[in-house]
């Protein structure tokens, strides 16, 4: 029997136990300089497999705060997990113990993060690096296979074979990324947690490696979580898309229903304007007014104090909105369920 299955045994994997990942109820909070920050504020979604959720929101908003508590890797302290469960095909990985959980790391998730430098190993040459990822994945390969499958991935993500022998340190901050997307990818994982895993790319290879994300999602159904300030690429690339704001989803839905009929006045304000999926420039906008501290959140919704739609009742803690289902699948956190004004 393969490693992989050993594993999923030893985990109780359960191929068919409802969502393949559920988020519920996660709350995070960082101390920092005798201040609690709260990070995440009740956070809750499902994604199934072969799906791709995007989540966007402003800096600080708690994406990354959200990945790192799927992968059980935010440092403790500054950072704990105040309640929540994360259950990945039934399985939920706040209970497993710390060895199983290295199982999932290397064989279910795995995680792109913004800086390559996270992932790569600094005394070894890239194209090892990929071998190593292989080798862990296929141990039935020949050492002759696993170097041919890590020429393929270095290709596959638009750098020659020739350079399989260079260090990291030869290679620019683009290509680097383009090397750890090729170690995510050659693991085969279920889940990808992406953490603008192609930010520091010029367009033209970012077109590639979303492409490349693509093609592999198709082929092994692969599920992600793509955290982006680029509504372009959510609008290529997701399925499903959540707003996320202080802490907390104010608003969620298919990417049709986001895109087509935004209805939280922040939604609206980072898209800046109505937009469409066929619109070409789609960047997240700057909206007036500072994001909330973290260690000292607003009473009530936290949007509020740069609403321009807010009134009495979204100042009041017990009025805090929860978030609602619309229609179809399209949630909303806001008091005024209806809102929706064209931004000049
Ligand atoms: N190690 C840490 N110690 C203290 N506070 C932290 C730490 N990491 C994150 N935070 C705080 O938690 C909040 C959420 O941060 P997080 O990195 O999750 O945001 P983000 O949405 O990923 O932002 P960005 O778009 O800038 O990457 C922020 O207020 C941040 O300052
Ligand atoms: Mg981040």
């Amino acid at each position: 029997m393969k490693r992989k299955d050993n594993a999923a045994e030893e985990l109780n994997w359960q191929e068919e136990s409802g969502h393949f990942l559920s988020v519920r109820d996660l709350v995070v909070e960082y101390t920092a300089a005798g201040e609690v920050i709260h990070a995440v504020n009740g956070v809750s979604f499902d994604l199934e497999r072969g799906e791709t959720l995007g989540l966007v929101g402003e800096t600080g908003a708690g994406k990354t705060t959200i990945a790192k508590a799927i992968l059980r890797i935010l440092p403790d302290p500054p950072a704990k997990v105040r309640s929540g469960s994360i259950l990945l095909n039934g399985v939920d990985l706040f209970q497993i113990s710390e060895r199983d959980m290295r199982k999932v790391r290397g064989e279910k998730i795995s995680m792109i993060f913004q800086d390559p430098m996270t992932a790569l190993n600094p005394v070894m040459t890239v194209g090892d690096q990929i071998a190593e990822a292989i080798q862990l994945h296929h141990k039935d390969y020949t050492a002759k296979e696993v170097t041919l499958r890590a020429c393929e991935m270095l290709e596959k993500v638009g750098i020659p074979a020739s350079r399989y022998s260079d260090y990291p340190h030869q290679f620019s901050g683009g290509m680097k990324q383009r090397v750890v997307i090729a170690m995510s990818l050659a693991c085969n994982p279920l889940l990808i947690l992406a953490d603008e895993p192609t930010t520091a790319l010029d367009v033209t290879i970012q077109a590639q490696v979303l492409d490349m994300m693509k093609a592999l999602r198709e082929e092994q159904n692969t599920s992600m979580i793509l955290i982006t300030h680029d509504l372009g690429v959510v609008a290529e690339t997701c399925d499903k898309v959540a707003v996320v704001y202080a802490g907390k989803i104010i608003e969620m839905g298919s990417r049709e229903e986001i895109f087509d009929d935004p209805r939280h006045p922040y939604t609206l304000g980072l898209f800046g304007s109505l937009p469409t999926l066929t619109g070409d420039e789609i960047r997240l906008h700057p909206i007036d007014g500072m994001p909330p501290n973290p260690a000292d959140l607003p009473e009530g919704c936290s949007f509020h104090p740069r609403c321009g739609k807010s009134c009495e009742a979204c100042r009041k803690q017990d009025q805090a909105p929860e978030l609602q289902l619309i229609s179809g699948t399209h949630y909303v956190r806001c008091l005024d369920q209806g809102v929706k004004e064209v931004k000049s």
